[in-house]
């Protein structure tokens, strides 16, 4: 019988790429039916880039582009931008910290579709900034058709990011996100619909968006805040305030010290 190896309790230690390479030998070992996949995408690869790049381009990659090619632009992405894999980790880092789910790097790898679909926008950001952009909009549209997650290319996101479930996640062309923010399934970080330009909300550092909620307009949301499920914030959120409703009010306190005090972690379901 096949478990997935527990590193929940020590997330710290050696690189993310090599505990996933442990999990990923031990589950091939107890669950033969498991194992090419877990070689082809993880076992047969030397960095945590390849793998990354491999993975990417095999969901990503379809009738009409070749998976060959997608790995290339991939590959090529993560060369030209080496703090890719360094969001990257910070990434699994963040959802083993957070989802009391996720039990390790493997589950996060293979399945989480909203950290998948995060580092297609990372690669698909690159090729933005590259003068690709319709190639960046044919990555974006593919993760939408395969995740229902849709993230423009030019959205700046940090590192340190959970998208849990990630179902619905919409996350707009002129949004920005902070590093070490969470945000769960069917979050909008939309426009009002009355403006051009830049029009999106701006998450600082630490925040989290719950469940549902829609974050409209060119706004900020400061640092620590938190976004109550199925809120919807039309005017800026102080840092440390915790938001609720439609429209979103503070509840509560603001807190004195955010960076201790705010609960990120979220109940099990
Ligand atoms: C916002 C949140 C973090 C507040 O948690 P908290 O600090 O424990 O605050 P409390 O539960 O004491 O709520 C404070 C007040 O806000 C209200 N409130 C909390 N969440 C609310 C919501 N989503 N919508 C409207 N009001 C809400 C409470 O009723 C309470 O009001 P009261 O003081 O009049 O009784 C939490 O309610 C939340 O929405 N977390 C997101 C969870 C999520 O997305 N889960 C999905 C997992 S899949």
């Amino acid at each position: 019988m096949a478990h997935l190896v527990d590193v929940s309790n020590d997330p710290g230690g050696s690189s993310v790429w090599s505990r996933l390479r442990v999990e990923a030998a031990t589950v091939a070992a107890g669950e033969p039916i498991l194992a090419s996949m877990l070689h082809a995408v993880i076992l047969n690869h030397d960095r945590l880039e390849d793998a990354l790049s491999y993975l990417l381009a095999s969901k990503v990659g379809g009738e009409n582009m070749n998976v060959m090619q997608v790995r290339e632009i991939c590959d090529q992405a993560l060369r030209e931008d080496p703090t890719i894999i360094t969001k990257v980790e910070a990434d699994a880092m963040a959802v083993l910290e957070r989802d009391p789910a996720c039990k390790g790097f493997l589950q996060t790898f293979l399945y989480y579709k909203g950290f998948l679909a995060l580092q297609a926008q990372r690669i698909s950001h690159q090729l933005w900034h590259d003068e690709r952009q319709t190639l960046a909009l044919y990555m974006q549209s593919r993760v939408s058709e395969l995740f229902a997650i849709d993230i423009h290319p030019a959205t700046r996101i940090g590192s340190g990011i959970m998208m849990d479930h990630a179902t619905g996640i919409v996350i707009g062309e002129t949004a920005q996100v902070g590093d070490d923010v969470s945000i769960m399934q069917d979050v909008t970080l939309g426009g009002t619909g009355s403006h051009r330009g830049d029009r999106h909300p701006k998450i600082m550092d630490g925040v989290l968006v719950g469940a549902g909620a829609k974050v409209l307009g060119n706004i900020t949301v400061g640092h620590h805040a938190r976004i109550a499920a199925c809120s919807v914030v039309l005017k800026d959120v102080p840092p440390g305030c915790t938001v609720a409703g439609i429209p979103a009010k503070p509840v509560g306190e603001c807190c004195p010290e955010p960076a201790k005090s705010m609960n990120h972690m979220l109940e099990e379901d």
